[in-house]
């Protein structure tokens, strides 16, 4: 028999759970000041549930060191008896920032491990991505007889959530789900409208799409979009609201659930806003009346923000004003940085390899080169490199604290307080990985992962002009490809992350990742390529063949073709 447990939605990620034996906060955000060097803020605000109240709880979860779920302001107000859980990743580098930001109480619990919450049998468990690339965890609470799957913005697999479910006892009664973006791609890249217009279009659709395939993997009791969208009140960065409506990358709370439920008819699922309590096993749901009449639908929404901005626009200020025009002293500090990333990876070095230009604006910039690769990093203050890939325009006041250690590049790249440009249009994994770790152990963590990942079970995939036999895992972070991948044309593409491979190259054609193995099928196994096109268009997921197949003993010896 189930103890009454109510969860309360905090807005964002944030989630309240009480039962019983249990009171817990789950990543909230909260922070008048919103995140990211105050760009992004919680649509819509939720900051009057920063309560006594709320905050006295016996746990407290922060699945990962993004500022949208590390609210290290509210952290550091908690009371005294209140205990701070998050997983154990390969660096220590989120202990360390949690504790260096005054945060008491830290317990760290190792992946998948049941951590008891008291002495009724009530645990969690953290579930960390496969790839160590992304320090990212989803959470999995047992407790008062239920489950709930909190999976923040962690790209979890189908059979990590089969596993979870399995372990709560057969069933999630309640999964959150993230089905906005959390990224700088498109939106500070310089593309041609119509390129701009195809890329957003197509994040869009394959976060809502990876989310569907695992929602219908796992067939929760009750799904829930959450974790995003944010709002930018900043005058500077008001016009990122545009990408709020179809087809923006941060696509509202009643856009995804209304998604949902065109697409899984079957499945329940519920949208809810700050405040908003409900109660599991009952199912009864109480929304905050605060929300009446509220709507994420423009022009609605631009006029409420305006309101929004304006309640705002001290604590956007202070944030202006925490951080100043820096000295001239910056591009030195600059290049030592760079030195001593330089230092942490060969590895990555060698997978980056490329000329990153940094156009700094403002007291203190310049222009500046960064050449990363086999041997190491040199930094050209003069920057005068002529086969520059990657170029950040950013104003020098925002880039200071990366360079002083204050803040992460993650940290910036999401404040959006910037703008890039690459050529060739390539992501570089390595390039993002190495800026945001800043670590020597989380990027050992990477290699070690990438070159001992199984690489031999295979799958048969078909395709108007063949079939395939391709490596099931994605070469990228693991994705099982048979479930978690789509068709189009002669091109794969993941769903963990977008990435697209040429099937019969292998070759990954939009980011710098190791090629799919990959071969002509011989015409035999896999779906009959008449299946794919009856797909209708926008429900093409399932478009991998299930069946799996063991390698050839020779699987190894594949005669693999590099990325373009
Ligand atoms: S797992 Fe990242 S693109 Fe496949």
């Amino acid at each position: 028999m189930a103890d009454q447990v109510e969860i309360t939605s905090l807005g964002h990620a944030g989630l309240r759970v009480e039962t019983a034996g249990v009171r817990m906060l789950m990543d909230p955000w909260l922070s008048r000041r919103g995140a990211f060097l105050g760009a992004w803020h919680q649509l819509p605000s939720n900051d009057h549930l920063d309560t006594p109240e709320l905050r006295e709880v016996d746990w407290v979860t922060v699945s990962h060191e993004h500022l949208d779920h590390m609210d290290l302001d509210l952290l550091r107000r908690l009371s005294p008896s209140t205990r701070v859980l998050i997983n154990r990743y390969p660096s220590r580098n989120f202990h360390r920032r949690l504790l260096e930001a005054g945060v008491a109480n830290l317990v760290e619990v190792p992946p998948w491990q049941h951590f008891p919450l008291n002495t009724r049998g009530d645990w969690l468990a953290f579930i960390p991505e496969q790839s160590p690339m992304c320090h990212d965890a989803g959470v999995l609470v047992r407790a008062g007889g239920v489950s709930l799957l909190h999976c923040n913005d962690a790209r979890l697999t189908v059979a990590q959530c089969r596993r979870a479910a399995v372990e709560a006892g057969g069933v999630l009664d309640v999964m959150a789900v993230q089905m906005s973006g959390a990224s700088w791609h498109p939106i500070r890249y310089q593309y041609p409208p119509e390129v701009f217009a195809r890329i957003s279009a197509s994040k869009r659709l394959g976060k809502f799409k990876a989310v569907t395939r695992l929602v219908r993997g796992v067939r929760p009791n009750l799904a829930v979009p959450f974790a995003g969208p944010p709002c930018f009140l900043d005058p500077v960065l008001r016009e990122n609201n545009r990408f709020i409506p179809d087809p923006g990358i941060f696509p509202s709370l009643d856009d995804a659930a209304g998604w949902l439920a065109e697409h899984l008819p079957a499945q329940a699922s519920m949208r809810w806003l700050p405040g908003d309590r409900y109660e599991v096993g009952s199912g009864r749901y109480t929304p905050d009346p605060r929300w009446d009449g509220f709507s994420f639908s423009f022009p609605a929404l631009e006029s409420w923000l305006d309101g929004y901005a304006a309640d705002r626009r001290a604590a956007i200020e202070a944030v202006y004003a925490d951080h100043p025009d820096p000295d001239d002293g910056l591009g030195e500090r600059f290049a030592e940085h760079f030195a001593r990333l330089g230092e942490l990876s060969d590895y990555f070095l060698e997978r980056i390899a490329m000329v990153v230009r940094f156009e700094v604006e403002g007291p203190g910039g310049g222009r500046w080169d960064v050449r990363l690769g086999p041997d190491k990093v040199r930094v050209d203050l003069a920057g005068r490199a002529r086969d520059v890939q990657y170029r950040f325009r950013v104003p020098s006041r925002w880039l200071a604290p990366v360079v002083d250690g204050a803040i992460g590049w993650e940290d910036l790249l999401l404040s959006l307080r910037f703008s890039a440009w690459r050529s060739p249009d390539v992501y570089n994994d390595y390039l993002v990985g190495l800026l945001k770790h800043a670590d020597a152990e989380a990027l050992r963590a990477v290699q070690h992962y990438e070159q001992t990942r199984e690489r031999s079970e295979t799958i048969t995939v078909s395709t108007p002009d063949g079939s395939y036999e391709i490596g099931r895992w994605c070469p990228h972070a693991g994705e099982d490809l048979a479930v978690g991948a789509v068709i189009d044309g002669r091109v794969l593409r993941c769903l963990g992350h977008n990435f697209d491979f040429d099937l019969a190259t292998g070759a990954c054609l939009n980011a710098r990742c190791d090629p799919l193995p990959t071969r002509p099928a011989g015409g035999s196994g896999g779906l009959k390529s008449e299946a794919l096109t009856q797909v209708p268009p926008g429900r093409a997921e399932p478009s991998v063949s299930p069946s799996v197949e063991k390698a050839p003993a020779h699987a190894a010896e594949w005669p693999l073709r590099q990325p373009t």
